[in-house]
């Protein structure tokens, strides 16, 4: 029986808390830091998570048996490769793994080294400003300027015209995010989709592709957010599709990360791009997607806690898995306004337990507040409102229909999540 800690407070952690608190193989859950909607689910404990050390003491005293990392910043920080080191089990890459995601740069070199496919790219350091500006000025539009460090998702800008392209590059070598450089790309052409790869340094098992909504706008309009509903599975993806996506993609990355010494455990997630049934890669993150997640594990039937410890112990077991994809489920964020800018903090919220009473509907927290007897929204995205249903219309339609319960004063969602696959 596994003892697991969970590290994170955000959405794709309520997620994954209800999947592991409700597994057969376990019997402890804790949560650090956690939030108000895992308190249902799990022990809190507030750990200083960005201290590997104070987090491998609880694990010790308390024989935690597996340890589960949400969040990219603390894998990135070197928080698995400590507790690895300590004899602890993580289901999460280590720090040098972790740079898939950390560093766009590496993540275009590698797939560059290893014939991946993926957009044309030139990589400027922090002293390249002059140089970037100059290859902006003359490449083909659109064009795509990524900051090259982690950037909680806003560090890309698609632009449509040469103005705005050197504008980016100026904002990311004014510092918004750091002095880590930029990536300068092409556009890719075609529809997106995030499929999660869980992973044991060598072998993988792929979850249900499911599609995010990026964008903060219906019909994919405004900013770039962290994401703002999601669907799965996704049928943009057919099996054709998946088996491309593991051959060209899963397998060469997975080989490719071993062959330089530094194998991928934990969850690969593919950001792609598919055109014409083709896949490229867009990005790739180290962690679960948010809030990719929310509808990934709400159609998978499986003892996710024994199927993670499993791959963090170098040996995924596929037994511990049912079906990844029962139904379909839709997630639609309730955001707060003015996200993904400056917005609104601490409106109370209502309505949560009406949205719950249909059985098919859970209401995930991502930024939320318990103070007393109120909840409040203080985070950007504040929950995700998820529905199943034996079609994906159906789970639309429920998770709209519960969306319709919730009320808070600066509540915030699309109206459009799920559309454009119908
Ligand atoms: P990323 O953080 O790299 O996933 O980028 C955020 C979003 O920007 C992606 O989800 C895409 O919608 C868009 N994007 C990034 N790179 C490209 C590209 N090369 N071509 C087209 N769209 C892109
Ligand atoms: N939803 C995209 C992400 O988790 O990065």
């Amino acid at each position: 029986m596994e003892r697991i800690l969970l590290i994170g407070s955000g959405g794709r952690e309520h997620a994954l808390a209800v999947a592991l608190a409700s597994s057969p193989s376990c019997s402890k859950l804790w949560c650090a830091p956690g939030n108000p909607g895992i308190a249902r689910e799990a022990e809190l404990v507030s750990l200083r998570i960005s201290d590997a050390e104070v987090v491998s003491r609880f694990c010790r005293e308390q024989n935690v048996t597996l340890v589960v990392v949400g969040p990219e910043q603390p894998l990135t920080d070197g928080l698995a490769d400590h507790l690895r080191s300590e004899g602890i089990d993580v289901f999460g890459p280590s720090q040098a793994a972790a740079q898939l995601e950390a560093s766009k740069g590496f993540a275009k070199d590698f797939m560059a080294r290893h014939g991946i496919p993926t957009a044309p790219y030139r990589r400027f350091g922090a002293g390249a400003r002059q140089d970037a500006l100059a290859y902006v000025q003359s490449h083909a539009l659109p064009v795509v300027v990524k900051y090259d460090g982690l950037a909680a998702g806003k560090g890309v800008v698609v632009a449509a015209t040469t103005a705005e392209a050197l504008q980016a590059v100026e904002a990311m070598y004014d510092g918004v995010f750091g002095d880590d450089g930029i990536v300068v790309e092409g556009f890719l052409e075609g529809q997106e989709a995030s499929l999660f790869a869980i992973c044991d340094g060598e072998r993988y098992l792929t979850l249900a592709a499911a599609q995010d909504h990026k964008r903060v706008g219906d019909g994919d309009t405004g900013k770039n957010t962290g994401g703002m509903g999601a669907y799965a599975p996704a049928p943009l993806v057919s099996q054709e599709v998946r088996q491309r996506i593991e051959r060209t993609i899963i397998e060469p990355t997975l080989a490719g990360m071993r062959a330089e010494g530094q194998p991928f455990v934990g969850c690969l997630f593919c950001g792609l791009m598919i055109h014409n049934d083709h896949p490229s890669v867009v990005e790739f993150n180290v962690r679960f997607g948010d809030p990719e997640t929310q509808a990934v594990l709400a159609v998978l039937s499986a003892d996710v806690a024994a199927l993670l410890a499993s791959a963090a112990r170098g040996a995924v077991d596929t037994s511990t898995v049912a079906s990844v994809a029962v139904g379909f489920a839709c997630n639609v964020v309730l955001a707060n306004m003015g996200y993904p800018d400056m917005y609104e903090k601490g409106a109370a919220i209502t309505g949560i337990d009406r949205a719950e009473g249909d059985p098919m509907v859970t209401v995930f927290h991502a930024g939320t507040t318990q103070n007393d007897d109120v909840l409040r929204a203080t985070g950007g995205r504040v929950l995700g409102v998820t529905a199943r249903g034996t079609t994906l219309a159906e789970a639309i339609e429920r998770s709209y229909a519960a969306v319709g319960k919730i009320d808070y004063a600066t509540k915030m969602f699309r109206t459009d999540i799920g559309r454009k696959a119908l």
